[in-house]
């Protein structure tokens, strides 16, 4: 094997694992969203957290589709850990009041960005360059999503006392940050 295919089957491989952390984190989501939607009062609130689950489970179905093109599939293990890690943030919604739940979504939704960006640029790296587009579209979503939460956790006067986390650059630098520039 040469030093490139080397270099592009770890490449490879390192895809097929964020996709595998994100698919199943996109399921955790959603069942954290669904507490979060039920708990708060507000009912424009509700659907606007409802828009964002269904989202999350958009994502979900498109980062399937790419495990299935690569020739893998969902991680059983992580499955079975989100799923328990989902009910249990979705648990905890119903009893954390209202600017918890929104501060834990804006924290987490940061994470997101960057989990699709680093997709990206393994998808780059292991000579898929297809997949590129739709991996930075996610993280163009997430970033709604976090700047979503932000704006909500920052209307709290708890925000004072717990810090809001630090924000992401710009949504225009999501692709520069991954290599396209285009
Ligand atoms: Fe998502
Ligand atoms: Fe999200």
């Amino acid at each position: 094997m040469t030093n490139s295919s080397a270099g592009s089957q770890t490449a490879r491989s390192a895809l097929i694992a964020v996709l595998q952390n994100a698919y199943s984190g996109e399921y955790a989501a959603s069942l954290a969203y669904d507490g979060h939607a039920g708990s708060v009062s507000d009912p424009e609130e509700k659907r606007e957290i409802l828009d964002i689950l269904n989202q999350e489970l958009e994502h979900r179905e498109l980062v399937g589709r790419m495990l299935a093109e690569l020739g893998a599939g969902p991680d059983s293990r992580k499955e079975r850990l989100m799923t328990v890690v989902g009910s249990t943030i979705s648990a905890l919604c119903r009893v954390g009041g209202w600017f918890i739940p929104m501060y834990g979504a804006g924290m987490l939704e940061a994470g997101n960005i960057v989990e699709y960006e680093i997709a990206a640029r393994h998808a780059i790296a292991a000579g898929r360059p297809e997949l590129v587009e739709c991996l930075l579209h996610m993280a163009e979503i997430e970033w709604d999503h976090e700047l979503y939460f932000r704006l909500k956790a920052e209307q709290s006067v708890w925000s004072r006392v717990l810090p809001i986390w630090p924000a992401p650059p710009p949504r225009e630098e999501i692709r520069r940050r991954a290599g396209v520039t285009s």
